[in-house]
């Protein structure tokens, strides 16, 4: 177990929008989500063919279940616009796979914050009840 900051969680999402790949949007954006053991980092991949462009938190989610690491605690989404951004509808469905509720750190330009959550972005994920 490893006690991450709040400067830690957020300088990571600052940090990863150097490595997106998005040279149709040109539009930069950060993700870095804290579990017990690690701070995953993801940021924007697009393609050629655009719809299989992935965000940044996607990737970050995917990085943290493929090594197995499924408690998430907090993310962090940086953009590189005065506005904050929040997950996509698709992002938000996904981080719901693996957490009840999440608190998520909007992160502008200028390094201020804005404090939301999973639960309050989606209230009523998809459920699969058989
Ligand atoms: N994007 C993300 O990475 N996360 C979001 O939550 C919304 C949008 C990316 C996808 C695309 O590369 C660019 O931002 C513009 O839509």
């Amino acid at each position: 177990m490893k006690n991450f900051t709040e400067q830690e969680l957020v300088l990571s999402s600052q940090a990863v929008l150097a490595h997106s790949y998005s040279p149709y949007s040109k539009f930069k954006v950060g993700a870095a989500l804290e579990t017990a053991r690690f701070i995953y980092v993801g940021t924007n991949i697009e393609n050629r063919s655009f719809g299989l462009t992935v965000c940044a938190e996607r990737v970050a989610v995917f990085s943290a279940v493929a090594n197995r690491d499924r408690k998430f605690r907090r993310m962090a989404l940086s953009s590189a616009t005065k506005d904050f951004i929040t997950p996509c509808g698709a992002c938000l469905q996904v981080l719901s796979e693996f957490c009840e509720d999440l608190p998520i750190l909007l992160v502008n330009c200028d390094g201020k914050i804005k404090k939301t959550t999973l639960k309050k972005l989606y209230p009523s994920p998809f459920v699969l009840k058989k």
